[in-house]
């Protein structure tokens, strides 16, 4: 099993984050996975995402999930800056060549304003994303903000965490105060290529009418009206209410020894911009109950997902699959065909 957590993780693009979210130098993201950390920074030019590992003797550069600091080691002083790596007392280097001494970057690619990281990425993002990337390109544009981010460990293995996702099929018996709510309809899926959309209209038509009459405070030229879930294979969702805000979440496989009874999970509520400050000043409250919303829904989903034992989960088909578990079927094939794209190169 852990041979597909780790190559899925290495194998495949992940979208780490958007433009707007590291804005200032010394901006940065941490993302912990089976085969070690992923931290993204802003080094005061670029967006750059690396092994969170010093090149001088393997420090972590970065704690914590999110924050601002130089990329500096707090061991020896190393430090990346505007693309340079700058080394403390470079005269008792003498005997080694320090013109090689540099961060172990990871590849980086754009789909509009999202980040995209690859360590060994088997095809290109374009190829990866499909149809998807025309879906995501729309909400990047939208985005100006990251307001909230969650940071904890999901006790279960991350495919069952990533299947709890992709049904709607538990939201009554688990969400009965929160999303259920909301009343979705049965809605429309979509498949684009391993990744998939779903897209269900509000069925509370007081909570409806509320969710519209706030479409004019908000800047956007996109957005479902109604609750739509993108899934991009394999550890990424991003889901939204009408497009007033876009809940960005991580399911990675978590880091050894832990795994595979932990994921490494994170959400992240992301923004679009108001008319103007008055609109800004009057939807604070309503961003600020998404925002506790969304971390209650989590917990639910969490505490629920606590009781799968890891060996639940495989990746043949669901033996009583209902029609609102069809998604869960299309993971579980983009799983097969990722390990059948494997297996000759394990046999070799
Ligand atoms: S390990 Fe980072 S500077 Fe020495
Ligand atoms: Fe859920």
């Amino acid at each position: 099993m852990t041979d597909l957590d780790a190559s899925l993780v290495r194998g495949w693009w992940h979208l780490l984050c958007h433009r707007r979210e590291l804005p200032a130098p010394g901006d940065y993201l941490r993302f912990e996975t089976v085969v070690g950390d992923i931290a993204v920074f802003n080094d005061g030019r670029d967006l750059i995402a690396f092994d969170n590992r010093c090149p001088h003797r393997g420090a972590r550069l970065y704690d914590g999930a999110s924050g601002n600091r130089p990329a500096s080691c707090r061991y020896h002083g190393w430090t990346h800056a505007n693309g340079v790596m700058i080394i403390p007392q470079r005269e008792k280097f003498d005997g080694c060549d320090l013109t090689t001494a540099r961060l172990n970057q990871y590849r980086t690619d754009w789909c509009g304003d999202f980040l995209f990281v690859g360590i060994a990425p088997q095809a290109a993002l374009a190829e990866q994303l499909g149809e998807a990337a025309g879906v995501l390109e729309n909400i990047s544009f939208n985005i100006d903000a990251c307001v909230d981010v969650n940071r904890y460990d999901y006790e279960c293995r991350w495919p069952l965490a990533i299947e709890n996702a992709l049904e709607p099929h538990h939201i009554s018996l688990v969400h009965p105060e929160t999303l259920a709510t909301l009343e979705l309809q049965d809605g429309e899926n979509r498949f684009l290529g391993v990744n998939s959309v779903w897209e269900a209209p509000v069925g509370n038509a007081r909570l409806r009418r509320r969710l519209e009459s706030l479409r004019r405070f908000f800047r956007i030229d996109h957005g479902y009206e109604g609750y739509f879930s993108l899934y991009l294979f394999p550890f990424t969702m991003l889901s939204s209410t009408y497009g007033y805000s876009y809940s960005l979440q991580h399911f990675f496989p978590a880091p050894a020894p832990d795994t595979p009874r932990r994921t490494s999970f994170s959400s992240r509520l992301l923004t679009v911009p108001a008319v103007d400050e008055r609109a800004a000043s009057m939807l604070r409250t309503f961003i600020d109950s998404t925002v506790q919303v969304n971390r209650r829904v989590f917990e639910e989903d969490h505490e629920v997902c606590k009781r799968l034992p890891a060996d639940s989960w495989s990746t043949a088909p669901l033996r009583y699959p209902s029609v609102d578990e069809i998604k869960i079927s299309h993971f579980r094939e983009s799983c097969r065909q990722h390990l059948a794209a494997q297996a000759p190169e394990a046999s070799a």
